[in-house]
This record gives C-alpha cells, structure tokens and sequence, in this order.
C-alpha cells in the first residue's frame, strides 16, 4: 500500500512499482488508506504523507496500521527539509521498530529495494508463525501420548502383574500335587510361560518408571561378589539349555560396595542372558570382573552373532533389535540394555560394548566403589 499526499510523486511511484509487477494500491488521504487497510491485509505499507505537516504522524499511522494487521512491514518517506522534521521522523521510525526510513524525493530503485527486503521479512515471519504452529501442535501431541502411554503402562503394572502372579504361584503349586504326566507337561507349560510374561512386563513396567523418574532403587551396603554367584547359578542352566559353555573367572577380591542388589544382579543378568541369546550353540560365554584403584569393572564376552558398527551405538536405546536379532526371535522388547544402562548410571557407573559382526561381544559395566558409591 502506497500513501502520498503529494500526488506527482504518488504517480510516479505507483508507476515504477507497477513497472516492476507489484500489486499496489495508492492512496492520497489518510482516511482513505486506513479504509483500505482494514479491507485487505497489506505485505507492505510506503507511507510518504504523513510525516512533517499532516495532523497524523508516520508512528501514529503505523499504530493504526499495525492495529488492523500486525504482521504488515512498514517504510515510510520522510521530507528531507525542516531539518528537524526530517531528523524526528528518522528517530521515530527507529524507535518504533519501522522496516526503513527514506529520504525524499525518492529514487524508486531505492525504494523498490527497501520493499524487496520488508517482503521477504514478512515471509520469513509468516513461515516462523507457521512453525511455531506446528510445533506447538505437534508438542501437544506427544504430550497426549505421553500421558496415554503413561496411564497404559500402570494399567499393564497393576492390572495384568496381580493376575499373573495368581497364574503363576497356583501353577506352581499344581506342578506338586499333579501325577499324570500330560497333566504335569502342560502345567510346566504354564508356569514357563507365566514367568516368561513376567519378565517382558517387568520390563515395561520398569522402562515406565525410567521414563518418569522413578525407577526404584534401594541402596544399601551389599556383597557384590555374592550377587555375581547367584547370577552364576541361575545363567548357567540356562546357558547349559542353550548349549553354551559358561563360565565365570576367577573373581578377584571385591571391596564392598553400596547398592540395590537386586538391581545390579539384574544388570548382570541382562548381560549373560543376551550374550547366551545371541550366541550360536556349541560358542562360549564369559564372565569376568576385574577391580581398579577406583572401580569394579565387570565384563560378558561371547563368540555370538556380534554387532555391525552401524548398529553398536544403537543398542542401548529402548526397543531397539538389530535385523538378525530379530529373526531369531526370543520374544523380547529390546529393552534388556536400556533397563540396565539406567540401573547401572543411577549407581554412578558406566556401560560399554565392542564387538565384531560374526565374531563376538564384550559387554562391560564398571561401578565406582569406596565414599562416592
Ligand atoms: N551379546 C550380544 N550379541 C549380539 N547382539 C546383542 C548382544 N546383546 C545385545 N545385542 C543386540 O542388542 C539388542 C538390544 O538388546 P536388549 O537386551 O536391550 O534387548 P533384547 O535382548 O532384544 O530384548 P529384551 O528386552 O528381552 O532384553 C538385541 O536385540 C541385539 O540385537
Ligand atoms: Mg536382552
């Protein structure tokens, strides 16, 4: 929009502008360009009348404007004498934050480049609005997610854990009193499968607690050395099942250590049972701890399927599987690591893999000992 009350060099803008393919419309009065204003919504207003002499200023205008559409830029034309006029409207449009002040008379080149620059400011403003909007509405999403995947999660806790440990313990208890041995397979069965359940629900139930804060753990002075033994006992009937050879070296001397001993014995049980999972028949796991001046380190190695580089730093992350893991299907959610990796971090350890794709993988986790523990 184009506001001149001196008509010549109204017309002679309108005609550069027009030559230069803008849509414009030109204006003598004030009125009649606030009329205007409110009728359509202008990228860009030139305002050249109302600076010196006019009863409206260049700043009270654009508040008028700026009223009707908040986005529009704005540049105005100030007359080049009284000295002072000139040198308040300048200071003004300062002020004001206007897109560009001008001195006239105007060389249209001049002012064509000023709208150039005000237009693409509109634009950039417009997609930044747009943006923001998505943004905002994608938040808002997420945020609704969250709170369903939240709610899900403790339904999952308390409404199929509290069943399942009926399933389970009666099962249990059938499995001593039962004869036929139909009946005591498919009670077998039963329990497997039960604790099977058990297990992946624990997991979610425990990546819930991750993801809000509060994931329990009790800390209290404990034998790590003892903790290691009970995974021992437990993994290698497993590993005897799977057909893997397991063992676990020599342990050095473990200093005591304060933490949730159950949380870190299920760290440690992550780790072997994945290295058994991911490991042919026939290959070999092991585990070792090692104690530095600072930390107990504790590593699983195995000769499994390994992991490709582009995967390994992906592996901690929940849900997570590689392509082969995968196919091999052990019916479990990818979150064994990430579960660990929290549990071992909340102890002021740290985790780490290497491993080869075909040849094997270490997993190791080393825990601080001593004051800080
Ligand atoms: N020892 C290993 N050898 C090869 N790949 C492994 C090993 N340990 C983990 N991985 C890879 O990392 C992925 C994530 O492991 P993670 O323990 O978190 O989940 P998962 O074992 O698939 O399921 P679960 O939630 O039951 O533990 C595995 O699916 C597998 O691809
Ligand atoms: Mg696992």
């Amino acid at each position: 929009m184009l506001l001149d009350n001196f008509k010549p060099e109204l017309m002679n803008l309108t005609r550069s502008l027009w030559k230069d393919g803008y849509e414009i419309s030109a204006n003598l009065q004030v009125a009649q360009a606030l009329e205007e204003a409110a009728l359509q919504q202008f990228q860009v207003a030139v305002l050249g009348a109302a600076m010196a002499f006019a009863k409206t200023t260049g700043v009270d205008l654009s508040k008028k404007l700026r009223a009707l559409y908040p986005e529009i830029r704005i540049i105005i034309l100030v007359d080049r004498y009284p000295l002072q006029a000139a040198l308040q409207g300048i200071t003004q449009a300062v002020e004001f934050g206007l897109d560009d002040s001008i001195l006239k008379p105007v060389d249209p080149s001049v002012l064509i480049f000023s709208i150039n620059r005000a237009i693409e400011k509109f634009k950039l403003q417009g997609e930044n609005a747009r943006l923001l909007k998505e943004l905002t509405e994608s938040n808002d999403r997420l945020g609704q997610l969250n709170t369903f995947q939240s709610k899900f999660f403790a339904m999952v806790a308390h409404d199929i854990k509290n069943p399942l440990t009926a399933i389970k313990g009666y099962s249990e208890m059938l499995l001593r009193k039962l004869e036929d041995p139909k009946a005591l397979q498919y009670c077998n069965t039963i329990v497997s499968s039960s604790k099977t359940l058990e297990t992946l629900i624990s997991d979610l139930v425990d990546l819930a607690a991750i993801q809000s804060g509060k994931l329990r753990i009790n800390k209290q002075p404990m034998d790590f050395a003892q903790v290691m033994r009970e995974v021992q006992s437990r993994v290698e009937i497993y590993a005897k099942q799977h057909d893997i050879q397991f063992s676990v070296k020599e342990l050095p001397s473990i200093p005591p250590l304060v933490g949730d001993a159950q949380r870190l014995g299920q760290v440690l049980t992550n780790l072997c049972t994945n290295a058994v999972h991911y490991t042919p028949a026939k290959g070999s796991v092991t585990v070792s701890a090692e104690v530095t001046a600072k930390e107990i380190s504790v590593s699983v190695q195995d000769t499994g399927i390994g992991i490709s580089k582009e995967d390994l730093p992906k592996v901690f992350s929940r849900f997570f599987q590689t392509e082969k893991a995968q196919q091999m299907r052990k019916g479990g959610f990818g979150l064994g690591l990430t579960i660990a990796q929290e549990i071992v971090a909340s102890h002021g350890g740290r985790m780490g893999v290497e491993s080869e794709l075909g040849k094997g993988s270490r997993f190791y986790f080393a825990l601080p000992y001593g004051a800080g523990s």
